[in-house]
């Protein structure tokens, strides 16, 4: 199969996964339900359970044992763009295409929304442990730990606190690295690792998978730095120009896009080049962290 439709089927596949697992809007607590389905409904590249499966299968799974963390990546993903569009963060008022769940529903419904996702991502997940047994089971649980771990204040959430609190400051390097690493990066590398760990993959493995997904990660963000200047609403479904009116530091506003290019090629050719070393291909995988590195949206 080529490329892109390969690509399509697998965001059709994701998109069945996570119908399957969101919550109908039934009951009083139905428009926070809404809400939460509003942001996941309206879509997005879908690549983090995308990245999570291919690993899965690149390892030799088989079964759908992958689907609730796939589901459950891609609902702390958009909770975290949900609160990430707040006044009281980036205060965007369009994401993937569509008016920000705040603006939709308001700001207190939002926060909620957010809230609500991302402890539904971890029902979700542990809806695991129902059928697995024995190797699967201890596999399952690694997962969880990881998806817990990397998600929390020693991953993405981390790094959303020291972004915002950096606003309107003059960053070294390294925290700009930092805030990248922990903010974006950790869910990148959350995704490969958990469909490797679940698959049974070999603990070196998982450890080169975390290394790839960290330079995928910082090549991702500084490509959305980039994008946050040179894109277009259009093609990218958000604002432009909200780290300048956020006065936040990026890679981009320390070192200008050529650097950022040249940072964005360095990191993702040392990803594959890992990638390579691992003891197992995945074309789609690889071709996928390929064009990441030349992303429009
Ligand atoms: C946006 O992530 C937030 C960042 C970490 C830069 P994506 O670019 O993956 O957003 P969607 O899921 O496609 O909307
Ligand atoms: C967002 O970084 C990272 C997370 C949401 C965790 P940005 O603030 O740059 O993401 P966008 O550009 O709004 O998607
Ligand atoms: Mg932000
Ligand atoms: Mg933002
Ligand atoms: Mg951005």
């Amino acid at each position: 199969m080529e490329y892109q439709d390969e690509l399509k089927a697998r965001i059709q596949h994701v998109n069945a996964v996570l119908r399957d697992y969101m919550p109908k809007e039934t009951g009083f607590q139905k428009t926070l339900l809404a809400a939460m389905n509003y942001s996941v409904d309206a879509g997005g590249k879908r690549m983090r359970p995308i990245m999570m499966e291919c690993a899965y299968q690149m390892y030799g799974g088989k079964d759908a044992q992958a689907a609730p963390f796939m589901a459950a990546m891609e609902m702390i993903h958009t909770s975290s763009l949900i609160h990430d569009d707040l006044p009281a963060l980036d205060n965007d008022d369009m994401r993937r295409g569509r008016k920000t769940t705040h603006k939709m529903y308001g700001e207190a419904m939002a926060i909620l929304a957010g809230d609500a996702l991302l402890n539904y991502a971890y029902e979700t997940a542990s809806r695991a442990f129902d059928t697995a047994r024995d190797a699967q089971l201890v596999r399952a649980a690694k997962a969880f730990r990881i998806l817990t771990e990397k998600s929390g204040i020693h991953g993405m959430l981390g790094g959303q606190s020291c972004d915002v609190e950096c606003e309107g400051r003059a960053l070294t390097e390294r925290m700009v690295e930092f805030i990248n690493l922990h903010k974006t990066a950790a869910l990148i590398e959350a995704s490969l690792m958990i469909g490797a760990v679940l698959a049974g993959a070999p603990e070196e493995e998982v450890r080169i998978l975390e290394s790839i997904g960290n330079k995928t990660g910082l090549a991702f963000q500084i490509r959305d730095d980039i994008l946050d200047v040179t894109g277009s609403e259009m093609e990218l479904g958000k604002p432009i120009g909200s780290d300048v009116r956020n006065k936040k530091t990026t890679f981009v506003s320390l070192f200008g896009i050529p650097a950022g290019k040249a940072r964005i090629e360095l990191l993702s050719s040392q990803a594959l080049a890992e990638f390579d070393r691992l003891s197992v291909k995945h074309e789609f995988l690889r071709m996928l962290l390929e064009e990441l590195a030349t992303r429009r949206r």
